[in-house]
């Protein structure tokens, strides 16, 4: 199905300006959400055979997930499990309602399969995405698969009121999902990436867990979700180290390895592209699976299973996500490859993982994780 994806949807969906195609594609699939024959006409093609993942006490029929950004408002939230994903992150949201930047906001760096994007969390705000989420669990929609929600601070919000927003944030998300992304480095709010700073983390993280306690306690009968936190690929090594310290002192479930980058390729030779990406914004797809393989690695290194991790950036084959495994990631998501690959290439990644695995005589995922198993291909 790759191959229609690519010789006859795509070719369609490249003539529109991106935001356009992302909207008509995820219309067509909010349309179809509450359709039985259309939900199982998609898993039919789409779904792999589970590869099964059990993360703390989350169940994932496999540990491919959608990746924060593709479904902002959570308008297709059913069908992501039919499009193969084992889990999906919706989101970002904020507490307040935004419009975002100004269009144009997004553009295809198509020959080298990137995504530069400045959307600046164009969302409803939080209370109008747990109406539409409270839509989906009264029409018996919500799916069976974990669902996590990306959770960021209003542009309006001055920087020393960030601990407060995220901590109403998770109140009043917390019986909404099964886990939530701290979001505090999205390229595009101003100051946002300087919440990654020890102290400011510190103050956010500090606000969270009271937050957290507030919530457990008035929730008694919803299971707590995990609390993770979003990370950018352009961190020093130190300065990443000193995030991860902050995090492992306030217990922090896991990291979410990586947000979009502000670099850019030092040279290409396609004009093109070289406007393109002269594009302010941040950069997923392809040219940032390297870094972000990096960015995970080094978190292993340091934290080993202390903190869970969950790889993203420019998985667009098998071979991509086995070495993310490699490298530490337990779970990953995809967004960029999407767009350019179309949906059978979750079923593709899971398969091919499955593969690995039994090539290399394992029996989980688990046993890869971290172990920089190279990948075979036989
Ligand atoms: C258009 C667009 C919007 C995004 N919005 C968000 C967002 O709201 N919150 C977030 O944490 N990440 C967001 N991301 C980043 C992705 O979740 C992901 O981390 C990044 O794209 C790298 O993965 P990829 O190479 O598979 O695309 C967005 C990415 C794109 C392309």
């Amino acid at each position: 199905m790759t191959g229609l994806y690519e010789t006859w949807v795509r070719p369609l969906l490249f003539q529109l300006d991106p935001e356009t195609a992302h909207e008509m594609a995820l219309n067509a699939l909010q349309s179809a959400a509450d359709k039985s024959l259309m939900r199982s006409m998609l898993g039919g093609f789409c779904c792999p055979d589970p590869l099964p993942v059990q993360i703390g006490n989350l169940a994932f029929p496999n540990p491919v997930g959608l990746a924060a950004g593709m479904d902002k408002h959570a308008k297709a939230l059913p069908m992501w499990p039919y499009m193969g994903f084992g889990f999906a992150e919706m989101g970002g949201v904020t507490l307040h309602p935004q419009p975002g930047n100004p269009q144009p906001r997004m553009f295809r760096a198509l020959t080298q399969g990137g995504l530069i994007n400045r959307m600046g969390f164009n969302n409803p705000g939080v209370h109008a995405m747990i109406q539409q989420l409270k839509y989906w669990r009264d029409a018996d929609l919500w799916p069976s698969a974990p669902v996590g929600l990306n959770l960021g601070k209003s542009k309006i919000t001055p920087l020393e009121e960030a601990p407060e927003e995220y901590g109403q944030l998770v109140e009043t998300c917390w019986s909404w999902a099964d886990f939530l992304v701290l979001n505090i480095s999205s390229p595009n709010t101003p100051e946002l990436r300087q919440l990654q700073g020890s102290n400011a983390l510190d103050g956010v993280l500090r606000a969270v867990q009271q937050a957290a306690t507030r919530a457990a306690a008035s929730h008694p009968d919803s299971m707590a979700p995990s609390l993770w936190v979003k990370v950018d690929p352009d961190l020093s090594p130190q300065a990443l180290d000193e995030l991860l310290e902050t995090c492992l002192d306030h217990n922090l479930f896991g990291i979410v390895a990586t947000n979009t980058t502000t670099r850019r390729p030092r040279s290409t030779t396609h004009t093109e592209e070289e406007a393109v990406y002269r594009e302010t914004g941040g950069l997923s797809g392809k040219p940032l699976r390297d870094r972000s393989t990096e960015v995970i690695q080094h978190i292993y290194r340091q934290c080993g299973k202390k903190l869970t991790i969950m790889g993203v950036g420019g998985i667009f084959s098998a071979k991509d996500a086995w070495e993310k495994v490699g490298a530490g990631a337990s779970l990953l998501q995809i967004y960029s490859a999407l767009v350019y690959k179309g949906p059978s290439l979750v079923k593709e990644v899971v398969d091919g993982l499955r593969h690995q695995l039994s090539l290399h005589g394992l029996a989980s995922l688990n046993q890869a994780v971290g172990s920089q198993l190279p990948y075979l291909s036989v």
